[in-house]
Formats: structure tokens, sequence, C-alpha cells
């Protein structure tokens, strides 16, 4: 039988490689310092067996029409919305992503932009590099405790719930809104399900933790841009595309917000001039799950998946 040859898009950490070459499977990686071209992608997934992709590799009709003789194609993240995962079950082909081991991680850092926002950290540390700090004043920098402020988190699913627990740990008031109720969130956090509406004109903070959908592309469209407090801090950990960021930024420019923590944006990895030019954001290189323990972590799960299918059994964590 001929070998089955597993292509990674670009270098993941070696765990999961490791333990693909371990169980016989030969693995090519496109290990170049740059993102894979569309070329490079079609050229090298003809003949694979398996695909581990990044979430910045766009696998449409015409990459998956390449596919020769792919069984699974294994996204190294938690959002798919990069895969035309229908198009992929067509054609037989299973996709997975990487669920669970980046939540902690992607909580952690949606705290830090929380925290980075309410205590306005990028202007001290601004003000610090540039010399400009005079010494202690009454009224430097004043921003806002978490302590008894409403936290509206947009999707309860394992990473807004992980998000939750971190919000009350810290004295905040928990709404939610989501598809489905989370009686668990409830009864430990006291988080109390509302709609959109309400959640975003109630809301002191507001945090996304939905995937990109057909159905939630520009959700958070202008009219519920709106409807935020002028205390409001705005998270985006999840995807630009969510929300309508050209009326978010009008929104930061004119100060009808408090301020806005992005790691994820509309053009990626463009960004829109206009953010860097404001003082009340915080805009991070899309690192959500950027820890050593969720990247190693990802790169196990994404090899167990591609081990799972191509050894003929059920894979982990599939999407589709
Ligand atoms: C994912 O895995 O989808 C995240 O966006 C990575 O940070």
């Amino acid at each position: 039988m001929a070998e089955k040859k597993v292509f990674v898009t670009y270098k993941i950490p070696d765990a999961g490689i490791e333990l693909i070459r371990k169980k016989g499977f030969s693995v090519k990686v496109h290990s170049k310092e740059n993102l894979i071209t569309r070329q490079e992608l079609i050229k090298n997934v003809k003949d694979a067996d398996a695909v581990i992709s990044l979430l910045t590799d766009k696998i449409d009709k015409d990459v998956i029409d390449q596919m020769k003789q792919c069984r699974i194609i294994a996204n190294y993240a938690v959002g798919f919305n990069n895969i035309d995962i229908e198009y992929a079950k067509s054609k037989g082909i299973i996709v997975t992503n990487t669920p669970d081991v980046l939540t902690d991680s992607t909580a952690d850092l949606t705290m830090a932009l929380v925290l980075a926002c309410a205590r306005r950290l990028n202007e001290g540390e601004k003000m610090m590099r540039r010399k400009q700090f005079k010494g202690w004043r009454p009224e430097l920098l004043l921003g806002y405790e978490l302590k008894n402020k409403i936290f509206g988190i947009v999707g309860m699913g394992r990473i807004g719930f992980a998000v939750a627990k971190r919000a009350f740990a810290f004295g905040c008031k928990i709404i939610y809104y989501s598809k489905n109720k989370n009686p668990e969130a409830e009864k430990f956090f006291n988080a109390r399900k509302v709609s959109l509406k309400t959640l975003m004109k109630n809301s002191d903070i507001i945090s996304l933790h939905i995937p990109l959908t057909d159905k939630t592309k520009n959700l958070i469209n202008s009219d519920m841009l709106n409807l935020m407090k002028k205390n409001a801090i705005f998270i985006n950990t999840a995807r630009g595309e969510v929300v309508d960021e050209k009326h978010l930024i009008g929104l930061l420019k004119n100060k009808k917000i408090f301020a806005a923590g992005f790691d994820v944006y509309e053009n990626e990895p463009a960004v829109n001039p206009e953010l860097l030019k404001l003082d009340n954001v915080v805009l991070l290189p899309h690192i959500g799950s950027a820890t050593i323990e969720a990247r190693n972590a990802m790169s196990e799960l994404a090899a167990k998946n591609v081990i799972s299918v191509l050894s003929g059994k059920k894979p982990l964590t599939p999407v589709n």
C-alpha cells in the first residue's frame, strides 16, 4: 500500500508532526517564511491524503476540486470560515477544527484586552516610552473598575463561557446573547440570556465569541453599535467580519464609546489606517490562541484527527 501523504500548509509546532510521522505517514511541511500562495496550495493538495491548514488558507471549491485523494482537511484553528465545509462534505472530505484546547488562551487574551481598554494600558505604555511621564497626578489616565459592570457576552459557547468565568471573578454581572440557553453559565455566574439589542444597550463591556458564518456576518451592524453606552468597551477576539468595523471606528473617533480592543480585523492582515490613529483602541495581531500550551495542543489535535481518519476511524472533532 502506498504511503499516505500529509500536507501541512505552514510550519506548526512539532508535537503533532511527530505524532503523524510516528504512525508511518509521510509529512510535507510548506515551511517557507511566507504564507502559502494559492498556486502553491493548489499544487500541493493534489496528491495529499490529508491537509493541515491555517485559518488564513482559503480552501474554496476551486481548491477542493484539486484534491484528488484527500480524506481530511484538519484546520489548525477553532474557526473554519476559511473552508467551504459543505462542498468538502459533498466530495467526501472530512473537515476538523481544534476546539477546547485554545479556550483558556483565548479567554485570557480577551480579559487582557478588557483590562487594557478599561485601564488605558496602551496610552500609559506609550507615555512611558515617549518619556512623557512627569510624575503621579490625581487624574492621570483615569479608567474604569470592572466590579459591578455589566459584561455582555455575544455567543455563550466554550470561549464565551470561559470569559464569563473570568469576568464573574472580577465582579461583573453577566448577560449573554446566544442561540441556546446556557444553564451552567446561569447557575454558576448568574448569567442572564437577553436579546442582542438589550445586550448592546445595557452592557458596559461587550465581547464577541461567535463564529463567522453567513448568519453572523455583520451581525453587529451600525444599528446595533449605535445602541452602545458612552462608557462601553467593545472587544473582538472572534472574527472581524462579524462587525461593521468602519462604523465602530466612527464611534471611537467621535468618543461615542470609551474604547475597543481588537484581535481580529475585517480585512486581515490589513488594518484600517484610521484605527492606527486612535488612542482609545488596543490593537493585537490575532494572537487569541498564541500560547505555547494552546498551540502545541492544537498541533496534536490536528494530527490526531488526521491519524484517525487516515487509519479508517472517526475524526475527533469534525465540523461537517
Ligand atoms: C481560531 O482558532 O479560530 C482563532 O481565531 C485563533 O486565534
